[in-house]
């Protein structure tokens, strides 16, 4: 089970100041359960752990096994919240190298990931190596009209048509989008391609456990009943009301005690590569979520021990405004030992025949304890073993600790009118209809 521990951040706190947080995350706790805060239309993903629905969770396991016969390569085109989670689950789940196929033979499509960036060469080396492969696709988009996934859902479309014939293409297209409104819905319905449907009540970033984080899943081949029992487990801790009891509302009361400090930037920190995606979905939940009216922590995300040697000496060193949580993996999906080499001459003999993975954990131990006397709070997140049902809690802890973590700032942590104001700059340079003004001013102050 997951577990939270900020006993590192007491050189910073104490663990009074942490218990006079508890009338505010009463309050917090109150707003998620009688759903009458700022964007309370968005609490879907709290219901979506126990609500378990066996008839919706079925379509997607067969519409995952047609996906695994039929194909070399799963295309999964999405932006944000609408292919982050799948990602992240995917990357923690599967093996960093997969094994080779044999010719002919399919079960494990690779799964990669298109339409969230506007680059003109990834896109022509993607159709490339598609080419010669057997491909389906799964477009993700709750508006069906995001100018990135849409794109890249054009050119895709037209490649299958091309391919395989308007017929077989549809076949082998999956549409995750509104239940009634946008512009996917009224295509899928004129083409007949198979949909899934982004629940009204969940946001983007919160909806890894929906099909837009699903369907991809469990076409990697990934247990997603296990994922849900996993996220189940963690809603019943996270969902009790006191401060003591809850680690979610721990982790949103220490952080937001440290923003009131002046530490305005958080490190998520991995020693594991498989986590990188994690990273950047927790970064987009808590950076979209809490980042607004002037307020809100910047997240950033490190991979260690990579990244210590590049990002180590700022942390250790730099400007002290940094908190970092780690993500501590406790047992390793399979171990490997260090082999003997005297020879070497690189003084690491000492190490021939220890776990890799104790090596790993030690040289976390070791900076953990650097980084708080070089003044950096630390928080611990501990996950068992990288399983679906880790994936499940991480994702309901983060889940909800961000909205806790939101309501404690005193923002909406449902929203994000920020993101608009590029795209009203890139439609306008780009010559959208009724853009016009917009346009003007734009190219006038791009000429200087
Ligand atoms: O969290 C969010 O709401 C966003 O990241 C959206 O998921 C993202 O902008 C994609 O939107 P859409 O699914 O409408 O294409």
């Amino acid at each position: 089970m997951l577990t939270f521990d900020y006993s590192n951040a007491l050189t910073f706190l104490s663990e009074r100041e942490i218990g006079q947080m508890e009338p505010q995350i009463l309050t917090a706790h109150r707003l998620l359960t009688e759903r009458n805060g700022p964007g309370s239309d968005f609490l879907g993903w709290l219901d979506l752990a126990a609500k378990h629905d066996k008839s919706e969770a079925e379509r997607i396991q067969r519409a995952a096994r047609r996906i695994r016969e039929q194909s070399d390569v799963l295309v999964v085109i999405g932006i944000g919240g609408s292919y982050l989670g799948a990602r992240a689950a995917i990357e923690m789940l599967t093996p960093a190298y997969p094994p080779a196929e044999k010719p002919g033979e399919k079960g494990w499509p690779q799964i990669v990931f298109c339409g969230h960036h506007l680059s003109a060469s990834h896109m022509a080396d993607l159709t490339a190596w598609l080419a010669g492969r057997e491909v389906s696709l799964n477009v993700i988009s709750k508006s069906g009209t995001t100018t990135e996934p849409a794109i890249a859902f054009r050119v895709l479309r037209a490649f299958m048509e091309q391919k395989y014939g308007k017929q077989e293409a549809g076949t082998r297209i999956y549409v995750t989008t509104d239940r009634s409104r946008g512009a996917l819905r009224a295509l899928s319905d004129a083409e007949g391609y198979e949909t899934f449907v982004v629940p009204d009540d969940v946001g983007g970033r919160y909806s890894v456990l929906t099909p837009v984080g699903l369907l991809p899943i469990a076409a990697a081949g990934i247990d997603i009943q296990r994922m849900a029992s996993g996220a189940a487990d963690c809603a019943a801790r996270c969902g009790r009301e006191a401060l003591a009891d809850n680690p979610a509302y721990q982790y949103a009361a220490v952080r937001n005690l440290l923003l009131r400090r002046g530490y305005g930037v958080e490190i998520l920190a991995n020693y594991e590569p498989s986590l990188h995606s994690l990273g950047e979905w927790w970064k987009q939940l808590f950076g979209e979520s809490e980042g607004k009216d002037g307020k809100g922590i910047f997240p950033a995300a490190v991979d260690n021990t990579t990244d210590l040697h590049s990002m180590g000496q700022y942390i250790q060193d730099g400007n002290r405004f940094l908190f970092e949580t780690v993500l501590d993996v406790r047992q390793p999906r399979i171990d490997f030992e260090v082999p003997a080499a005297p020879e070497a001459g690189d003084g690491l003999d000492f190490l021939a025949g220890r776990s890799l993975h104790d090596i790993n954990r030690t040289a976390m131990a070791g900076t953990i304890l650097a980084h708080v006397d070089g003044g950096v709070p630390n928080l611990r997140v501990e996950l068992p073993v990288l399983t679906p049902e880790a994936f499940g809690q991480a994702v309901f802890f983060f889940e909800t600790a961000c909205a806790a973590s939101g309501y404690l700032a005193g923002v909406n942590p449902f929203d994000q009118p920020g993101v608009e104001a590029y795209k009203q700059n890139m439609f306008a340079l780009l010559g959208k209809p009724g853009y016009e003004a917009r346009r003007a001013e734009l190219e006038k102050r791009l000429r200087g």
